[in-house]
């Protein structure tokens, strides 16, 4: 097992310029800036208070109802590839107890639930005739997400590629994002009279990096620069392409985006030169995903960083890729530092020292700020419609007292300091919607498999008894108040 530690590793990208726009202070997000008058952290009326799985993660049900095989069944019945050897073909269970969980999130106050569908339950073999069971399960998961009056957010792809394509070599297959689009829009043309917003994929990066590039994902590859570089290009193209795909067959009103993990490039210390590093490292950071997603170009750096590895494109594939979003979704978790440097790209990304705190999974540093700053700059330099932090949370060690109680405590301080970063990016104008929490439950966790919980609900995976942790009951108390009193 390689250690979970190189997780979130990513390799540094060369530098260049970046303009910017200034974000107007105390912009109206409703009659006052919230929580203004009381000093108290109260977030917008409306506010999308929300949770988040995914499909592989929490189903198990995997030879159920005509369910195609996923590069994740392959991978995680290899030998040596998750921790303890773990797979998702039970997991929690959710596939039986949907029911159950969403009545968990009702009695959480939950307003939004983001989940994501197995594109082999739809396609087994990923396009083809469609297999009408496995709508139906989502059919049914979201009329009772509607009858608790819990709003819909549908991903469209976590990470379960359909085994028959990753044969005909995935993404690294431009026909395969084709096949995604026709996907994407058979599901919203089918979902869309009861699912407003879609997104398309969640963390581009973390799927071609870690399962293409260091081969601790499925499918487990270790590819050249530049057939990893040409793959990710398909892989932001296919964004595009069911992007389109998804407005031509979705109802009016229908709204698409995108969940993120942009590196959340943070000044080190919060003075001009600091930011206005961090403000170049968002843009070159992130340039072969939201960068190109959002201007429609690969920055200069990134082109020449890579060189004869560069990818491939033509013209049409650029202007397919930066198709119009209604909102952009960003998982944060941890900060990346960032200090001003005399070098030509202006900006040095700070490693972390060995006593840098972090939660149970060795990645995950604590840097509350990180919400702030990443929501800010993504909304200084793309200027999105709509902003929502799709994944935000922890892992913990979450051992049970003797009662079954789980005190993570060290849960909820995270949360608490996250959640107001963002009432502070809030309360600046910048415009975000809702937030979900990672996870409402424990779960199959990749390559870490059980031993590490992110879940607000421990689950015992013996008997798959549900037990909310403090943690829940203090963001059910977040809700109520709408925010942190
Ligand atoms: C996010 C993913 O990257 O982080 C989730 O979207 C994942 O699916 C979460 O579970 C935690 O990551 P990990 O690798 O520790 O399970």
């Amino acid at each position: 097992m390689k250690s979970s530690f190189s997780r979130r590793t990513f390799a540094r990208l060369v530098g260049a310029v970046v303009g910017s726009a200034s974000v107007p202070l105390f912009a109206a997000t409703g009659t006052e800036p919230p929580g203004s008058r009381t000093g108290r952290m109260i977030f917008p009326e409306g506010f999308l208070w929300g949770s988040a799985t995914a499909s592989y993660q929490v189903e198990g049900g995997v030879h159920e109802d005509g369910r195609g095989p996923t590069i994740w069944d392959t991978f995680s019945h290899l030998p040596g590839t998750v921790a303890a050897g773990d797979t998702g073909d039970v997991s929690v269970d959710y596939y039986h107890r949907y029911k159950q969980d969403i009545a968990l999130m009702k009695d959480l106050g939950l307003r939004s639930y983001r989940f994501s569908i197995a594109w082999s339950r739809i396609f087994p073999t990923g396009s083809g005739a469609p297999n009408a069971n496995g709508l139906d399960f989502y059919s049914r998961v979201i009329d009772e997400l509607l009858a608790n009056g819990i709003e819909p957010f549908c991903t469209l792809y976590h990470w379960d590629l359909p085994q028959a394509l990753q044969d005909k070599r995935g993404w690294e297959n431009r026909d395969t994002a084709r096949a995604f689009a026709d996907y994407a829009g058979y599901v919203a043309g089918k979902l869309s009279d009861r699912v407003r917003r879609f997104m398309t994929m969640n963390e581009i990066r973390s799927f071609v990096e870690l399962g293409y590039q260091q081969g601790i994902h499925a499918p487990g590859l270790k590819l050249s620069a530049a057939r990893v570089a040409q793959l990710n290009h398909y892989a932001v193209f296919a964004h595009g392409l069911a992007v389109q795909a998804i407005r031509a067959a979705a109802r009016p009103g229908t709204q698409v985006g995108i969940a993120d993990n942009v590196q959340a490039t943070t000044p080190l210390i919060e003075t001009a030169p600091h930011i206005e590093a961090a403000t170049r490292a968002m843009r070159e950071q992130n340039a072969q995903y939201l960068t190109v997603i959002r201007e429609g170009r690969y920055t200069d750096a990134y082109l020449q960083r890579l060189g004869a590895d560069a990818p491939k494109f033509t013209l049409e594939e650029m202007k397919i890729i930066a198709s119009p979003l209604d909102f952009i979704g960003l998982n944060i978790y941890q900060p990346t530092y960032v200090r001003a440097d005399e070098s030509p790209k202006g900006y040095a990304v700070v490693n972390p020292p060995a006593s840098f705190p972090h939660m149970y999974s060795p990645w995950l540093y604590v840097g509350p700020e990180a919400i702030y700053w990443a929501t800010k700059l993504v909304n200084q330099l793309w200027n999105p419609k709509e902003l929502y932090i799709t994944e935000n949370g922890a892992s913990s060690s979450d051992v049970p007292e003797n009662d079954g109680t789980v005190v993570d405590s060290d849960r909820i301080m995270y949360l608490r300091n996250y959640i107001g970063q963002l009432h502070r990016a809030i309360s600046e104008g910048v415009p975000v919607k809702g937030y979900f929490v990672w996870s409402l439950l424990d779960n199959f966790e990749w390559a870490d498999g059980y031993a590490k919980r992110f879940g607000i609900v421990y689950v015992d995976y013996a008997t798959q008894k549900r037990t909310p942790k403090m943690s829940a009951a203090f963001y059910r108390d977040v809700i109520a108040r709408g925010g942190l009193a």
